[in-house]
């Protein structure tokens, strides 16, 4: 039965082998690397099985420049930051089986297919065969954390249920069921990161006949910090869409606006209507995305999200106003999400690690004192300032920078005063009994109260804040901005009145 299965997918590779030179050799006339012996077997059948990934694969720079051209560049021109290739990979383009077979012994999706080890997630050690820089640095990254930051502390955790969990109303009261593992991966962990894990194997009907496939659970995601069946963290696919991987998306403001963009983290709909914003959208088509290095001036002539966090940047005579970094807060001197206050950056990306006086998982006291031991000193915070402020020199003036500084600190001592403000609301609440929270042992985000002192700190005050850092003033005023947080504030001392009131 299986041997005449295979038979048949044999005269089918035959067939599709025909079709595929003919479609390699005149869509990418003289343009590709040589492809590996491997490779050109698995796109005999994934030119009619996958073409989408195909022809993604054919645009992108993997199936153009082989690893042995690339290191030939000057560093500050390469786009690979390995120095020794391994063996096999250096002379071929990048393909098929040089991702999707690569460290098939740590691999615990890695199955046979078609006679090759083939695992479907490549993670970001995978990538750092040739890209080991980027996943180093990537892995200081605070957003390959993100799955771990929420599902090892407990007090985000109850966050979580109570935003995802069921509510079911019962002789006038509420119950509550907690929420089952998929909806969170719908929700929270949709951005944060699935943990992806292999429950079996199943074998399927496929168009050239019986295959077996490894069944991932947690899959598909593409989070920032997503859990991978090599045990790694993280996933490159979030900016680096596969399979083009192009440095372009990579660069566009519309690839982080994806997580980017809620009330909570308005960065994108704040840069979107910022002077920034509105340059790249009316002269952004004329823009170079591409070169290597970006070259700040002659490619592009306002920010994007990358060149503030991310980019090598460079002036016309290649003087390096800014180095790359998938570190992305190198440039960022404090948290202004609020957690519940905007505090000095933590040292680790694991900020699960960190607890506070009351012994809450939270880098401020509930009083607003960042928890120093886990943020970083003062120093420190200069240096990553002065890296960012070297960007915007090289558009604007000392004065006019300085400026903008100074209005993001006073912004941020106003925001977090008002945060006092209602934590103090709320603590007064709790004591009182009037709302079941830290003084009781309960979750402190469930009741109706304990929401609009949420949304106080998590909205009102970060979109604030937010807009004081990247532009966009709506956001800072009616735009989840001053207004609500004035109004808000007065709804909850109401609230904290009338329930006074009411027990008398
Ligand atoms: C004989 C034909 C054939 C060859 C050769 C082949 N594939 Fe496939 N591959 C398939 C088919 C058919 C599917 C299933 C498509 C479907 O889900 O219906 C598949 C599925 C896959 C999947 C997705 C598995 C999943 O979890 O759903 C990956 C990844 C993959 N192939 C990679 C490769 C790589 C890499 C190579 C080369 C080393 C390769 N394939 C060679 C036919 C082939
Ligand atoms: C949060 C978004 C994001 C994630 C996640 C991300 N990158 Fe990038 N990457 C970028 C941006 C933006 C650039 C453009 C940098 C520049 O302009 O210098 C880039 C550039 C690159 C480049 C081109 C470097 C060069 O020399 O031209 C490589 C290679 C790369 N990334 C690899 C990776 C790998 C590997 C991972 C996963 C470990 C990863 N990236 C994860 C945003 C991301
Ligand atoms: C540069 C590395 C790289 C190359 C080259 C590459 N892939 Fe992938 N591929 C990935 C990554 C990364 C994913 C995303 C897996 C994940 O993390 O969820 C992926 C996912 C896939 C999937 C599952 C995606 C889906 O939407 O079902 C298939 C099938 C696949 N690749 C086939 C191919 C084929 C066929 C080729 C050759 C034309 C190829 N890949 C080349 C890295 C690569
Ligand atoms: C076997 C080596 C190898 C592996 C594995 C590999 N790459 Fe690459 N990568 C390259 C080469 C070669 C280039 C093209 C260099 C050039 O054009 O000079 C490249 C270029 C890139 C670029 C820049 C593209 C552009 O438009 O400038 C990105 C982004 C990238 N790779 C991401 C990834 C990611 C993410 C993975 C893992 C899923 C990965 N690569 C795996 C060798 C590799
Ligand atoms: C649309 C994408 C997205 C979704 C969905 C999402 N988040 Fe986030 N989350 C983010 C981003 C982006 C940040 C980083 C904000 C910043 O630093 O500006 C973040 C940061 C956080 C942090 C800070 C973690 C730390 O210690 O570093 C917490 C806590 C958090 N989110 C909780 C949640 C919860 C709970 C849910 C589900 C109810 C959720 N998030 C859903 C995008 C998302
Ligand atoms: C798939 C969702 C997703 C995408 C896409 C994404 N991010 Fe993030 N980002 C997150 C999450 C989630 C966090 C917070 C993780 C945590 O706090 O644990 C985060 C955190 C950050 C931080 C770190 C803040 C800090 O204080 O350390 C920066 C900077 C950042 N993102 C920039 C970007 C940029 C620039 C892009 C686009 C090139 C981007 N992100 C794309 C989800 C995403
Ligand atoms: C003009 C430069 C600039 C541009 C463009 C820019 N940002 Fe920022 N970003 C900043 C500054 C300034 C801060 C606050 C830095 C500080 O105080 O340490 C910041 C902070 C952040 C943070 C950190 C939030 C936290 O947790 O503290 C994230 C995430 C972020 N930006 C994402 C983005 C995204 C996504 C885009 C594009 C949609 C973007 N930024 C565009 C300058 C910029
Ligand atoms: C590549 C050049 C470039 C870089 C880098 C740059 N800017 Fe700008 N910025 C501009 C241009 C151009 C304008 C529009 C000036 C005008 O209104 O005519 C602008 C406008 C602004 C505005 C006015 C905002 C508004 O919405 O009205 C502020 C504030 C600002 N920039 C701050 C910064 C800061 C802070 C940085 C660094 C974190 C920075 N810029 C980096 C080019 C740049």
């Amino acid at each position: 039965m299986r041997s005449t299965r295979k038979g048949r997918t044999r005269i089918h590779k035959r067939l599709f082998s025909v079709l595929i030179t003919f479609f390699i050799c005149s869509a990418n006339a003289g343009a590709d690397a040589p492809v590996s012996e491997t490779t050109e077997a698995c796109l005999e059948c994934h030119a009619s099985i996958t073409p989408g990934i195909v022809a993604d694969w054919q645009n992108s720079r993997h199936a153009q420049v082989a690893p042995a051209e690339a290191v030939t560049r000057d560093v500050i021109n390469r786009r690979i930051s390995v120095d020794e290739i391994p063996a096999g990979l250096a002379e071929y383009a990048v393909g098929c089986a040089e991702c999707h077979t690569l460290n098939p012994e740590k691999h615990n999706d890695n199955f046979d297919h078609n006679d090759y080890p083939v695992h479907t997630v490549v993670t970001p050690p995978d990538c750092a065969v040739c890209h080991p820089v980027e996943e180093a640095q990537y892995r200081e990254n605070i957003m390959s954390w993100a799955q771990v930051n929420l599902s090892e502390n407990q007090l985000y955790q109850s966050m979580m249920q109570t935003i995802n969990g069921m509510q079911h109303f019962r002789d006038y009261k509420m119950i509550f069921d907690e929420a089952d593992e998929t909806v969170n991966e719908q929700s929270c962990y949709f951005c944060h990161g699935t943990e992806v894990t292999v429950s079996g194997l199943e074998t399927r009907e496929t168009d050239l006949g019986e295959m077996a496939f490894p069944v991932l659970t947690g899959w598909p995601n593409v989070g920032v910090g997503r859990i991978n069946p090599d045990g790694s963290q993280g996933s490159c696919s979030p900016c680096h869409t596969r399979h083009q991987f192009s440095i372009e998306v990579a660069r566009k403001p519309y690839t982080c606006a994806e997580c980017h963009k809620g009330p909570d983290v308005p960065a994108y709909p704040v840069y979107s209507v910022s002077k920034h914003g509105n340059i790249f959208s009316s002269s952004g088509d004329k823009w170079d995305f591409v070169n290597v290095p970006w070259v700040l001036g002659a490619d592009f002539t306002a920010p994007t999200c990358a060149v503030c966090h991310v980019s090598l940047v460079v002036n016309e005579d290649e003087e390096i106003i800014a180095e790359r970094t998938h570190r992305m807060n190198d440039r960022l001197d404090r948290r202004i999400f609020g957690l519940i206050y905007a505090h000095p950056h933590p040292k680790s990306p694991r900020t699960s690690i960190i607890s506070n006086k009351n012994g809450l998982p939270l880098p401020t006291e509930l009083t607003g004192e960042p928890v120093a031991e886990f943020l970083i000193d003062s120093t420190e915070q200069v240096q990553r300032n002065t890296s960012l402020k070297k960007v915007c020199l090289a558009c604007h003036g000392e004065q006019w920078v300085a400026g903008h500084f100074e209005g993001l600190r006073k912004t941020i001592e106003e925001t977090n005063a008002v945060t006092l403000t209602a934590t103090d609301i709320i603590s007064q609440i709790w004591r009182d009994g009037l709302a079941q929270g830290l003084p009781q042992g309960a979750n402190v985000f469930d009741e109706a109260v304990e929401k609009m002192w949420v949304e106080q700190w998590l909205f009102f005050a970060n979109s604030t804040r937010f807009a004081a850092a990247m532009g966009g003033a709506d956001y800072g005023v009616f735009a989840n901005g001053r207004w609500y947080q004035s109004k808000n504030i007065r709804q909850m001392h109401d609230w904290l009145q009338m329930r006074r009131e009411l027990r008398k």
